[in-house]
């Protein structure tokens, strides 16, 4: 059995992770994503929204599973008998960083191999920091993130605008 893990922030997740979500369980027999608690980056989405927004909007492909992860990736793919991390390539710019990450975690785990997915045209702009301002701001963000997860995202920043 071939296990696969995306691991990410996805504060909050968008299409583009969709579309690297479908096509990488597409590849093995299960997928895991890996929604990282990052001690570098403070989410606005709990790690129980994070996943659970996964989990909405992957509810129907079946050999996904979301779990949380703290410290190494390299760790989180061992406890997960994972054999192939994915991530997703928007643009030569990512492609610098994502080459670092993949060869100091084939240095800590040889057997642990990296697949970049070429992010898909449309989705090649996306970030979430991009999702999080719009929304912010109270812009249309239905190009940008799946449609159930629109009244999700509106209502957290509606809750953090009416805090300030
Ligand atoms: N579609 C949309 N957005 C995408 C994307 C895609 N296909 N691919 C990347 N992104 C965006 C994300 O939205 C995010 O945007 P933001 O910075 O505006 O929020 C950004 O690219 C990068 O985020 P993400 O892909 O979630 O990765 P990350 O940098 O938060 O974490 C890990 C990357 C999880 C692989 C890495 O940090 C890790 O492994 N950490 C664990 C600790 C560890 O093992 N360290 C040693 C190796 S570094």
């Amino acid at each position: 059995m071939r296990i696969g893990i995306y691991p990410g922030s996805f504060d909050p997740v968008t299409l583009g992770h969709l579309d690297i979500i479908k096509r990488s369980a597409k590849l093995v027999d299960k997928l895991i994503i890996g929604v990282l608690n990052n001690s570098k980056k403070v989410p606005v989405f709990t790690n129980q929204e994070r996943k659970e927004m996964i989990e909405t909007v992957a509810a129907d492909i079946p050999n996904v599973e979301v779990d949380y992860f703290t410290g190494l990736l390299v760790d989180f793919a061992k406890e997960k008998q994972a054999d192939v991390i994915f991530r997703g390539l928007r643009a030569v710019s990512d492609f610098e960083y994502e080459l670092q990450i993949a060869q100091l975690n084939r240095t800590l785990r040889p057997e642990l191999d990296t697949v970049f997915l070429a992010a898909s045209v449309e989705h090649a702009y996306l970030s979430s920091s991009l999702v999080r301002e719009i929304a912010q701001y109270r812009g249309d963000i239905s190009s940008l993130v799946p449609e159930e997860l629109i009244p999700i995202v509106e209502r957290k920043y509606q809750e953090i605008l009416s805090k300030t």
